[in-house]
């Protein structure tokens, strides 16, 4: 065989030398995995700075309009048929007919700036249900803030009174302020008495109160703004 070197027109006809097609594959892999490793550094910088922007965006666009879809009571505390500062308690039927007091807790939805809190406890009051005078459900509910300086009291069976643990504080069950033995009462008034929506008592056989904050350490009620 005769072996052609050198001929201009001949190199289609010669296999490349193998260690050159060999570095020219690993030149071209080397290449995909650059292109892979910068497509992946561009897609993480873009999630690293789009992503907050746009969940801000959202919050800062969205909030008023989630806001307004919120039920009323969500806000403002009321709710259909209830007034102001009104709350839904708990149903008729889960306080016993015995005059005795019961806690319970006033819990509610709120906004608060950007933030929206569910069921959040915001305060406590003592709900008692009398035997009923023949035309209406009788139930009194009273804050559980003592009015000296803003401690909670609670119901003590053996005594038949509230007691505050502070500064020993005791009110009758109707709210009244009483002298127990041994105990000082400082006082300036009684438990702070709280409405009971009357018509959702009667129609729905619901409690709902209307929960107001009172300053303390004053003989007359008065609102908190
Ligand atoms: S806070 Fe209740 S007695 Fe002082």
């Amino acid at each position: 065989p005769v072996e052609v070197q050198g001929e201009p027109g001949n190199e289609a006809l010669q296999d490349p030398p193998q260690d050159a097609s060999e570095h020219a594959e690993d030149r071209q892999g080397g290449a995909r995995r650059n292109f892979f490793w910068e497509l992946t550094a561009v897609l993480a910088g873009a999630i690293v700075s789009v992503v907050p922007m746009l969940v801000g965006l959202y919050t800062f666009l969205l909030t008023p309009f989630r806001k307004k879809q919120l039920p009323l009571n969500y806000e403002t505390g009321t709710g259909e048929g209830a007034g102001a500062n009104e709350y839904f308690v708990a149903p008729l039927d889960a306080i016993p007919v015995d005059g005795m007091p019961r806690r319970f807790e006033i819990v509610a939805d709120r906004v608060d700036g950007w933030n929206f809190i569910p069921h959040r406890p915001i305060g406590a009051i003592f709900l008692s249900r009398q035997q009923d005078d023949g035309t209406s459900p009788q139930v009194v509910a009273f804050h559980a803030t003592c009015p000296h300086a803003g401690c909670t009291v609670a119901f003590s069976v053996d005594s038949d009174a509230f007691l505050c643990p502070c500064h020993n504080s005791s009110f009758s069950k109707d709210g009244e302020k009483m002298d127990l033995a041994g105990r000082s009462n400082p006082s300036p008034r009684g438990l702070d008495k709280l409405q009971v929506n009357q018509e959702k008592l009667a129609s729905d056989g619901e409690v709902w109160v209307e929960y107001v904050n009172y300053y303390t350490g004053r003989k007359e009620m008065k609102p908190k703004a």
